[in-house]
C-alpha cells in the first residue's frame, strides 16, 4: 500500500476496506498523529497507545461488550452474538467470573503440559505427509490446532472437516463495522456449531467421557452452575479459540519467517528462543488486532474524556509497535529486553488459554521449521479481510526451499 503524503482521516476511511484490513499497519502509522488515543466520533474513542491500551484492560469501569451492550445495537437478535454474549469473553461480573470458574483448570499450565506428547505426536504425523509445494493454512496450521484441540474437546475424527467452514465463518462476527452478508454467513456457521454441540451434549450425557465437553457436561449436571446454553457457548468458545487463533498465530509467524528470510533453524533450536521468537511475531503481526470496551461511566483515557455509553477500540496491533514503548517498532528482533505484547490482553479477561495457545504454536513451529529449515514462499500469501482477527487465507510454500 502506498502511503506518501495520507493523512490520519484518509488512514481511517480506508481502515474499514477490504485494502485496509488485508494490511492495517501502514494505516495504523498514519494514524499516530492524532495521539495515543482519540475521538472517532461523538461515542467512540480509538486507542493505539500501548499503555493507554494496558490501562484500558485494567480498567474496572470499561466493561466488554455483553448482552446489555449488544441490547442497543441489535446484534442480540443474531445467533452469533445470541451465543458470543453466552461466553465469559463477552461477559461481566458476576457472569464473567462464574463461567470463568466453571471452565476450572481445564487450560492451567499443569494440565496444557500433559497434552505436550500428543501434540507432537499430531504434529509429525501431518509432518509425514507434508512435500514439496504445499499450502500451510489447509495443510498443517488449521489440521493441526483442529486435531489437538478435537481431540482435548473429545470431537470424533469424522466431524472435524464439517466444522472447519463454520469457524472460520464466525469469527468475522468480531468486527467492528460488519456487512449484512457476513453477519448471515457468520450465523449460518454458529447455528451449524451450536446445534452441533447440543447434539455432543446429549451424546456425552447418555455415554460419559473424560475429554473436556464430557467433563463440562457431568460438572454441569452436577453443580448447576452453568446453563445449557451456556455450556454450547462455552464449547463453541474453546473450538473457535483452540482451532482459529493459534492457526492464525502460527501461519502469521511462518509468514514472517519465509518472507523476510529469517533464519528458520536457529528460531527453533531450543526452548528460550523459540519462546522469544513467538513473543516477538505475535507483538509484530498477532492474530487479534482489536478489542472492544463500553464505559460503564464518564472517565477519562489517555487525555481523552469518555462518555458513559461510549465504545472504546484498543488497538493492540498498533500498540504492539507504539515507539514511545518498542525501539526499532518495524523490525523483527528475537533479542529484545522486557518485550511483552499485548497480544494474549491483559487483566480479568486475560487469554484463559494462553498456555494451551503457547503450546500449540510452539509445537507447530519447531516441528515444520525443525524438518523444513530452507522453505521458501512459493507465491505471495493473502491475509483475510479481517480487521479484529487476523490471519492468513494461505500460505503456499516450497517446503525443501
Ligand atoms: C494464539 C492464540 C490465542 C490468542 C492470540 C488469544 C488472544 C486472546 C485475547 C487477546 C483475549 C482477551 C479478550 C478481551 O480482553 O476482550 C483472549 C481471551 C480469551 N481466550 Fe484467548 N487467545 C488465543 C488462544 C486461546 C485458546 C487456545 C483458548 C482456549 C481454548 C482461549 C480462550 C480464551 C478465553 C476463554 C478468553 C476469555 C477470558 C475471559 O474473558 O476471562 N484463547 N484471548
Amino acid at each position: 500500500m502506498t502511503l506518501v503524503g495520507m493523512g490520519p482521516s484518509e488512514a481511517l476511511a480506508r481502515l474499514f476496506t477490504a485494502e485496509g484490513k488485508r494490511d492495517p499497519y501502514p494505516l495504523y502509522d498514519a494514524l499516530w498523529p492524532l495521539g495515543p488515543a482519540f475521538r472517532l466520533g461523538p461515542e467512540l474513542v480509538m486507542v493505539l497507545g500501548y499503555d493507554e491500551c494496558s490501562a484500558a484492560l485494567r480498567h474496572r469501569d470499561l466493561l466488554v461488550t455483553d448482552a446489555d451492550a449488544h441490547r442497543r445495537t441489535g446484534l442480540l437478535a443474531h445467533s452469533t452474538w445470541q451465543c458470543f454474549t453466552k461466553i465469559m469473553m463477552f461477559s461481566n461480573e458476576p457472569d464473567h467470573g462464574r463461567l470463568r470458574q466453571f471452565a476450572g483448570d481445564a487450560y492451567s499450565p499443569r494440565q496444557v503440559a500433559r497434552l505436550r506428547p500428543a501434540a507432537v505426536d499430531r504434529g509429525r504425523t501431518l509432518i509425514a505427509d507434508l512435500s514439496g509445494r504445499v499450502d500451510l493454512v489447509a495443510a498443517y496450521t488449521y489440521p493441526f490446532t483442529m486435531a489437538v484441540t478435537g481431540d482435548l474437546l473429545g470431537i470424533p475424527s469424522s466431524d472435524r472437516d464439517a466444522l472447519r467452514v463454520p469457524v472460520l465463518a464466525c469469527t468475522t462476527a468480531f468486527e467492528p463495522i460488519l456487512t449484512q452478508d457476513e453477519l448471515v454467513a457468520a450465523d449460518a456457521g454458529m447455528d451449524v456449531l451450536t446445534d452441533y454441540f447440543r447434539e455432543l451434549i446429549r451424546h456425552r450425557r447418555r455415554h460419559p467421557s473424560d475429554d473436556l465437553t464430557g467433563t463440562m457436561v457431568r460438572d454441569g449436571d452436577a453443580t448447576g452452575a452453568i446453563s445449557e446454553e451456556e455450556l454450547v457457548a462455552s464449547l463453541v468458545l474453546f473450538l473457535i479459540a483452540g482451532t482459529q487463533t493459534p492457526s492464525d498465530v502460527i501461519g502469521n509467524a511462518v509468514q514472517l519467517v519465509v518472507s523476510r528470510r529469517l533464519p528458520a533453524h536457529d528460531l527453533v533450536a531450543d526452548p528460550g528462543t523459540l519462546a522469544d521468537f513467538v513473543t516477538e511475531a505475535v507483538r509484530i503481526d498477532p492474530a487479534i488486532h482489536m478489542l472492544t470496551r463500553v464505559a460503564a461511566r464518564d472517565l477519562e483515557l489517555g487525555g481523552v474524556h469518555i462518555a458513559a455509553g461510549s465504545r472504546v477500540l484498543l488497538t493492540l496491533a498498533a500498540a504492539n509497535r507504539d515507539p514511545r514503548r518498542f525501539g526499532r517498532q518495524d523490525e523483527f528482533d528475537v533479542g529484545r529486553e522486557g518485550n511483552a505484547p499485548l497480544a494474549f490482553g491483559l487483566g480479568t479477561h486475560y487469554c484463559l488459554g494462553a498456555s494451551f495457545a503457547k503450546l500449540l504454536v510452539d509445537v507447530a513451529l519447531a516441528e515444520l521449521l525443525g524438518r523444513f529449515p530452507a522453505m521458501s514462499l512459493a507465491s505471495e500469501p493473502s491475509y483475510r479481510e479481517q480487521l479484529v482477527q487476523r490471519g492468513l487465507a494461505d500460505l503456499v510454500v516450497n517446503l525443501e526451499g
